[in-house]
């Protein structure tokens, strides 16, 4: 059967890279717009790092630092209002996953008419977008080099996706020193969100070898580092790995898509507040123990990734032995034991499961197909 991989953006990787951002956007021409949060890319200097580059590289620099987190219609209108105002020529989104993906957004919406909720779905896009520049400052989303953007859909409730290699950013800058002013949880959630990619992407029914190789290795890297990511939060070595595991993770899904893990968990974020990494993660070892029957070869691979001895086992034995691997991890590392703790209620699972089951896309991608009724059972032994 063919397969697809895409990975079209340059990437620049190692500490200090962060310099080359001035270099870099000049060849995309002479005005630049940062997209970042409301105060922690301030905070930090980077903001103030980007901006001294793009100066002296002699662009004219504007920002639009409004985005909060889980990006809005709203915000992406506003921002793309205030690009085409200072007439743009490229869009930098620095920050986590929701700075990149409003900065997709509104990279679109400079080159294609309409309203961003025009080009939900996939391939709604026409013209190429803006050139955009992801500088990410958590090791998690993987945006900096995928062509999805999440924005939330507040009237309808729901997390709406735009899928087009059009706003796949040119360039992701990757500094390792940008992630060292995380907090522990943050660290934890963005790291589980990196696994749920690299996990959700191997066992799609889209992927590819080449995919499947950066996979694997991304999930023994985070296996690996993230208990320690936590405890030794200034442990740049650790640091490295975790953003190198979260933009493997990110090319993955990029050709090879997620699965139920990420549908189940929007509803989980937009009814209960959940970071996205934390929804993930509450819901991923039940997800993966109803998924291994889809791909019990996968699911051993990804056992023995997170370091269990699989050999002189059977094949579903050893697949078993990655929810183990998945719930020892995430005891480790803090995550809640599930989602009664943060306050998800009994009676709003059923709902939930009816919207996922209608996202057809996603439930094609997902190894073993749900009912709507298994959707709700995964959701309650989540609980
Ligand atoms: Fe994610």
């Amino acid at each position: 059967m063919e397969s697809v991989f895409y990975s079209p953006t340059r990437i620049i990787f190692g500490e200090e890279s962060l310099k080359r951002v001035g270099e870099e956007a000049r060849k995309f021409g002479e005005r630049a717009l940062i997209v970042t949060g409301k105060s922690s890319s301030k905070k930090s200097g980077s903001l103030d790092e980007v901006v001294n580059s793009l100066t002296s590289h002699n662009l004219q620099v504007e920002i639009f630092n409004k985005v909060e987190p889980d990006p809005s219609i709203g915000i992406v209108e506003e921002g793309a209002k205030f690009a085409k105002k200072c007439a743009a020529d490229v869009v930098i989104g620095l920050g986590g996953g929701s700075p990149m993906d409003a900065a997709k957004g509104i990279a679109l919406l400079m080159t294609n008419k309409g309203e961003i909720t025009d080009y939900f779905g996939t391939d709604k896009v026409k013209e190429p977008a803006l050139p955009i520049i992801a500088i990410p400052t958590t090791a998690g989303t993987g945006s900096e080099v995928t062509k999805y953007a999440v924005i939330t859909d507040q009237k309808k409730m729901l997390k709406q996706i735009i899928g087009t290699p059009h706003i796949n950013p040119k360039l992701a800058i990757l500094d390792p020193l940008l992630t060292l002013s995380m907090p522990a949880s943050l660290i934890a959630n963005t790291g589980v969100d990196a696994l749920s990619h690299a996990i959700e992407g191997y066992v799609s029914t889209q992927a590819n070898p080449v995919g499947d190789i950066l996979a694997l290795k991304s999930i023994v890297l985070i296996a690996e580092a993230l208990p320690g990511a936590i405890s030794q939060p200034d442990n740049l070595k650790i640091r490295e790995k975790m953003l190198f595991a979260s933009m493997l993770a990110g090319m993955v899904i990029n050709s090879a898509g997620a699965g139920i893990i990420h549908g189940m968990g929007y509803f989980i974020t937009l009814h209960y507040g959940a970071p996205h990494g934390l929804a993930n993660a509450l819901l991923m070892p039940e997800v993966m123990e109803f998924n291994l029957e889809g791909n019990p070869l996968k699911f051993r691979n990804i056992a023995e990734a997170m370091g269990k001895k699989v050999e002189g086992l059977s094949e579903k034995e050893a697949a078993h032995l990655s929810v183990v691997a998945m719930r020892e991890l995430l005891g480790k590392i803090g995550i809640p034991r599930g989602m009664k703790e943060i306050g998800v209620k009994e009676e709003s699972l059923a709902d939930f499961a009816k919207t996922v089951s209608k996202n057809k896309r996603l439930l094609t991608l997902n190894p073993r197909r749900p009912t709507t009724e298994e959707i709700e059972e995964i959701y309650r032994r989540s609980m």
